[in-house]
């Protein structure tokens, strides 16, 4: 067995001989045409070897400070990676405040991360939850440390990041490295895929649920006259289901701004307005994906699109498109019908995900 120090030591040597050690060469990741492209940071572009090891400890409890929580444990590749639960419970049974978000297609969303912007991208984002005393309660020092000394890590990050001595593997390694793995996990393959490239039809009850979905008050649907419009999409644009902005959908009543529980994107920004607003969250596997909401207050999507229907609660910042929107419990029901077509099960069945 080579003890990562003494490999080092080796490398340095030759390196006073005038080498460099090779990076690997990026790799092209296959991208649905339908979508816009993946923006890759000069400076984390994917590699194979980058892939497998943001896989690695994307399921490795060696993140989180007892050893018990990985990545996985919140983010399920079953369940389109989220947790089924209302809030995530981290290290001892330590509840957090906010629900776990899906990571399908989280590589389109280059604009914030997080239920509140906080972070700008995945290579940051990462470094939040090791250390967040909810989620996996470590210090960076101390894992740090650890993936030093591990047999089996050193020579990965040293390999992926052209690294060599120990002292120079970093926080940054770690989340550029899950963040390679995180900007692969990418859906475009559910019904509502398949009927944009002409290879499926909707049922009449997806038809419906669809028209009202896309029904926005100023362009009525000339196919489906005198339907209520949904108004869905001028915030769920397609197609990734989100304009990646943020909203206050009138889930709690605020009589003054002040009164929200979570403030949400104010936290960021520090602006009364923003108190109470979260940004959209993409709809993608969305059947897959309860309970809802930033709070995870909805165990159902029928829940959900009730909420909608009745207008939600009173806020002086509630966005103008949430109000009555007089839907029949049959249209009710077609949209959310039309909510399931957005399920892919080759994205939640994909070997390469799972560990
Ligand atoms: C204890 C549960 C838990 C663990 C462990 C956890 N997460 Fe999360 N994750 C969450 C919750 C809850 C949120 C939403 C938090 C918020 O927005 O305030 C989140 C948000 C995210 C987001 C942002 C998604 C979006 O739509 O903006 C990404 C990306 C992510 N997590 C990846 C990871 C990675 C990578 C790890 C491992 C280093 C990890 N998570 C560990 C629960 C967890
Ligand atoms: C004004 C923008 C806006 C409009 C219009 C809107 N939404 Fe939302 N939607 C949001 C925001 C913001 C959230 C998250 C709110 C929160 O958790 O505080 C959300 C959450 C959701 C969720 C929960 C997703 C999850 O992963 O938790 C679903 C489902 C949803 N919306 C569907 C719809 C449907 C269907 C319509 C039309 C009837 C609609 N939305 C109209 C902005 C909007």
């Amino acid at each position: 067995m080579i003890k990562p120090r003494v490999l080092g030591f080796w490398a340095i040597l030759l390196c006073l001989t005038g080498c460099q050690p090779a990076l690997p060469a990026p790799v092209a990741v296959s991208e649905p045409e339908h979508f816009a492209k993946i923006l890759y940071p000069e400076d984390n572009p994917t590699t194979i070897e980058g892939l497998a090891l943001g896989k690695q400890l994307f399921y490795d409890p060696i993140l989180s400070v007892d050893s018990t929580i990985s990545c996985s444990s919140c983010h399920l590749p079953e369940l389109a990676f989220t947790d089924g639960r209302s809030v995530s419970v981290g290290i001892n049974g330590r509840i957090g405040k906010r629900n776990s978000p899906g990571l399908a297609n989280i590589g389109y969303l280059h604009q914030t991360l997080f239920w509140d912007g906080r972070a700008d991208d995945l290579e940051t984002q990462a470094l939040h939850p090791v250390a967040d005393p909810n989620e996996m309660g470590g210090s960076w020092p101390l894992l740090i440390s650890k993936l030093r000394r591990n047999e089996n890590y050193w020579p990965a990050f040293q390999r992926t990041f052209g690294l060599i001595e120990i002292r120079e593997l970093t926080p940054d390694h770690v989340g550029k490295a899950l963040a390679q793995f995180q900007r692969s996990l990418i859906s475009s393959d559910s019904k509502y895929d398949r009927v944009e490239r002409g290879e499926a039809d909707f049922t009449e009850v997806e038809k419906l649920g669809h028209a009202i979905f896309f029904d926005l008050a100023d362009e009525p649907d000339p196919e489906f006259h005198g339907l209520p419009t949904g108004e869905c999409a001028h915030c769920h644009i397609p197609p990734h289901f989100t304009n990646q902005r943020f909203f206050n959908n009138g889930l709690d009543e605020a009589l003054l701004l002040e009164d929200f529980k979570d403030i949400g994107r104010a936290l960021v920004t520090g602006s009364v307005y923003d108190n109470g607003t979260f940004r959209t969250p993409g709809l993608r596997n969305v059947a897959l994906t309860a309970p809802y909401m930033h709070d995870g207050r909805f165990n159902t999507l029928k829940e959900v699109i009730s909420h909608y229907n009745s207008g939600g609660q009173y806020a002086e910042n509630r966005n103008a498109n949430i109000f009555k929107l007089g839907l029949s419990p049959d249209q009710e029901g077609a949209l959310v019908a039309f909510l399931h077509t957005l399920t892919d099960s080759s994205f939640v069945n994909n070997a390469d995900y799972h560990q």
